[in-house]
């Protein structure tokens, strides 16, 4: 039997704008996903036993992507289930919903686990290039944002490209990790259909977008600058004029800001929308356990899902 794991993931900074090739900070979240994998029986081919703890119906939902990234995996370390049945089970405790990377988690747990169980020994670079390929086979054309995520449980920095080629991705190191709550509204978007909505309202006012984005660039310089020294004060107070923005492009809602004026209330340094917006996930930023248990109790004692998780270097 072997294990290996792979991180959920968190947008800090960028969601939205890094549509248009600016660059964004993600981190890896400490939950993460397991997968242990044993040889199947004879003749039982691949097996999967899914205990991940899931919104109802994700794992019915997301099925057959499920099935093209086991297949990817599968044909990268020139396995046949047929010849070598396998049982795969997917534990650990990152809560799968969408925005939060459970498919990358997914394809890195279980890339790890395999590696392992053939006895080679991948680095974090080559571990990283397989979830890709699961990931690009699963849901077609990832940002690569989630697999090295999911992979390196560090910030990192990313900027799609825009003649379609790989995206730019560097991975930041710093001090130690740092607790975050994320809080979600319960409510689901389709990103496209938002992200289709900002462009419209772009393309109806050039000049309004871009004073936006002048304002994102920044942001996000100073963030950068910040993350890097942990100064977490300074990367809170930008979090909160990084929502400033996403509010005046229309990606906030009522459900958002109730969560986020809560959180900042009760102390969180900062605190934004994460991903698509218009529901999905807040993200407050809470270094320290007591912060961070007095910001997720207010949120809960209203009757929202919160997860207590950190940023930063996990692995
Ligand atoms: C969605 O998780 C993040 C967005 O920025 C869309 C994207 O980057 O493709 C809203």
């Amino acid at each position: 039997m072997t294990e290996g794991r792979g991180f959920g993931k968190v947008i800090l900074f960028g969601d939205h704008f890094v549509v248009y090739y600016v660059p964004g900070i993600a981190s890896g979240i400490s939950d993460y996903t397991t997968a242990i994998i044993e040889n199947g029986e004879r003749g039982s081919g691949f097996q999967l036993v899914d205990k991940r703890p899931q919104v109802p119906g994700y794992s019915e939902k997301k099925k057959h992507e499920m099935q093209r990234e086991f297949d990817a995996i599968f044909k990268e370390f020139d396995i046949s289930t047929e010849k070598t049945p396998l049982k795969i089970t997917l534990e650990g405790n990152l809560y799968c919903s969408s925005g939060i990377g459970a498919s990358a988690a997914l394809a890195a747990s279980t890339c790890r686990a395999l590696a392992r169980k053939l006895g080679k020994d991948l680095s974090n670079e080559e571990i990283n290039r397989l979830a890709y390929i699961a990931e690009d086979a699963g849901s077609g054309n990832p940002s690569g944002i989630d697999n090295t995520c999911s992979v390196f449980g560090k910030f990192i920095t990313f900027q799609k490209n825009p003649t379609g080629g790989p995206n730019k991705i560097e991975i930041l190191s710093t001090n130690q990790p740092v607790e975050i709550v994320m809080a979600s509204t319960g409510i689901t978007q389709e990103t496209k259909v938002v992200v289709e909505d900002v462009r419209k309202k772009k393309e109806a006012d050039e000049k309004w977008f871009d004073d936006i984005m002048k304002k994102y660039m920044k942001i996000y310089n100073e963030a950068l600058e910040a993350i890097k020294q942990s100064d977490w004060h300074a990367v809170g107070e930008l979090m909160d004029q990084n929502q400033e923005l996403l509010r005046q492009i229309t990606v906030s809602c009522e459900e958002l800001e109730n969560l986020i004026k809560i959180a900042k209330d009760k102390g969180a340094l900062g605190a934004k929308l994460t991903g698509t917006g218009r529901g999905g996930y807040v993200v407050a930023l809470t270094p320290g356990k007591e912060l961070q248990d007095n910001v997720a109790k207010a949120i809960e004692d209203v009757g929202f899902k919160v997860i207590k998780t950190a940023v930063g270097e996990l692995a």
